[in-house]
């Protein structure tokens, strides 16, 4: 059960947090600690002041304030130093552009998203999970994050973009697209002259991006000379025309692919990772979720159909939303003077929201550090922002994916602890890794296969 959070008057004015350096202000604990240092935060106010250099930026830490932030896109619009770094990476798709260019958009790509279009993804992930299981060998390790990346690119890559990638091509390019959004905090970070300086580091990124973007060129071409309209998004942004018959040019199609690409794959890749990482530990909620698997799944492959009747794992995959929030920071630009939570914003400021930091502030959840996937029970999960619940964001930047994620994360898991059980790889710390969706660094398991094992049903909270 999450709890109501406190009004915006019971809540501090604006505070500066403690421990700014001249000049750099708050950027070196940024680097060292991000979420360390930003969980410090609510303990000052809901709505905290930090420098990024020179720069002000205000941390929202209060979900009334979370929920003005995310509804006004006009004044809080995207921009500012970590979207001027994203689009250098993935141009000015649906996720970077500014709001003047979102609304058309977002229009081209939301029917790629409608309900209709979901049995057919699912027979895609349905697949992939499949192929993926099969080549697991009983206790034999397995790394999981660096194996559901694959998974995760193929599903866009196929349901999506119809294009059915080889095994070593969809290796060569999800290595290239770790590399290249990998390096991005850093690019966050560093002043603009590090980024070009030709040291190993920038060489690699250039390479991995560059590579990237040629594939996705030869994807594009294809499919143009193949001619056919598959009805996925891709196609729709090909065939696309506005009011006055304008079609997307190429550059702007290959930003949109290259968008869902890097917003599709490593965010579900995380959530997958992160709910097996929580199963391992709490192996009472691993037993149970298996029966649910066991039970709905029984001599088929997981379907469209099979979702509402997984309604254990569901929580699970809400609960793991919550503390492991794949994106666990968003950002946003000041466009005009303007008010927020009763003090004056100016103009260029940051506004910076934290999914991480709300979701374990024990002002809105009790116990916030526990994995309780029973305190969703009986709640719907589409809340608003004013909950403080936001993986996905809120308003008219609300993920798009939203649905596509949710089925993919549930329907995977599910496929995956029909068959078998994950255990920890024994001795082995798994990190957090805020770069820039947070990730688990060495999550290693063992696969025991449970065809030997007494089947056991329903039950749960
Ligand atoms: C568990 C998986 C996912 C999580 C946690 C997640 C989270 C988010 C969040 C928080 C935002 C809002 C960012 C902001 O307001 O600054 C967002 C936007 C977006 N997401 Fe996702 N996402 C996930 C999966 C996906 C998938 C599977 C796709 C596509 C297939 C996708 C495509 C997008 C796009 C295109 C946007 C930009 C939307 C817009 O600005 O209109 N995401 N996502």
């Amino acid at each position: 059960m999450y709890r109501k959070a406190t009004t915006m008057s019971e809540s501090r004015a604006l505070r500066t947090a403690p421990g700014a350096l001249p000049l750099l202000g708050h950027s070196v604990k940024l680097i060292r600690d991000p979420l360390g240092f930003l969980e410090s935060l609510p303990a000052h106010g809901g709505l905290v002041e930090i420098r990024l250099g020179p720069v002000p930026g205000y941390v929202v830490c209060h979900p009334a304030l979370c929920h003005q932030v995310l509804v006004d896109d006009q004044t809080f619009d995207k921009g500012g130093p970590v979207i001027d770094a994203v689009r250098e990476l993935v141009g000015d798709g649906l996720g970077t552009c500014a709001h003047t260019a979102h609304r058309r958009q977002r229009r081209l790509t939301q029917p790629a998203f409608h309900r209709r279009r979901f049995p057919g993804y699912t027979a895609v992930m349905a697949d992939e999970v499949d192929s993926m299981t099969r080549s697991w060998r009983e206790g034999e390790r397995v790394e999981l994050f660096e194996q559901l990346q694959r998974l995760t690119l193929r599903v866009v890559t196929r349901a999506l973009f119809g294009s059915t990638q080889s095994p070593d091509q969809v290796r060569r390019i999800s290595n290239d697209m770790a590399v290249a959004v990998g390096s991005l905090i850093w690019r966050i970070v560093l002043p603009r002259t590090f980024r070009v300086l030709p040291v190993p580091a920038n060489r690699r990124y250039t390479e991995a991006l560059a590579r990237v973007h040629t594939f996705i060129d030869q994807m594009i071409t294809d499919y143009r000379h193949g001619g056919v309209d598959h009805g996925d998004l891709l196609s729709m942004l090909l065939a696309s025309r506005d009011d006055d018959g304008r079609g997307l040019s190429d550059a702007e199609v290959h930003d949109q692919v290259i968008t869902f690409f890097v917003a599709g794959s490593e965010t579900v890749a995380a959530a997958l990772s992160w709910t097996i990482h929580l199963l391992g530990r709490h192996p009472e909620i691993e037993h149970q979720a298996a029966a649910e698997a066991q039970a709905v799944l029984s001599g088929h492959t997981a379907s469209w159909e099979d979702l509402p009747r997984l309604p254990i794992i569901q929580r699970i995959v809400t609960e793991t939303l919550r503390l492991y929030p794949p994106v666990w920071i968003m950002t946003r630009v000041v466009t005009a003077d303007t008010e927020l939570g009763g003090c004056a914003i100016s103009a260029g400021s940051i506004i910076v929201i934290s999914p991480y930091v709300l979701h374990r502030n024990s002002d809105i959840f009790a116990e916030p550090h526990r994995f309780d996937p029973g305190r969703w029970l009986g709640q719907g999960t589409n809340l608003r922002p004013n909950t403080g619940y936001v993986p996905f964001g809120g308003g008219a930047r609300k993920c798009i994916g939203e649905a596509f994620s949710l089925t993919e994360t549930v329907l995977v898991l599910a496929s995956i602890l029909n068959r078998w059980n994950l255990r920890p790889v024994p001795g082995i710390r798994v990190r957090l890794r805020p770069a820039p969706t947070l990730v688990p660094r060495s999550l290693a398991m063992l696969p025991i296969s449970r065809n030997d094992r007494k089947r056991t049903e329903g039950g749960g909270w």
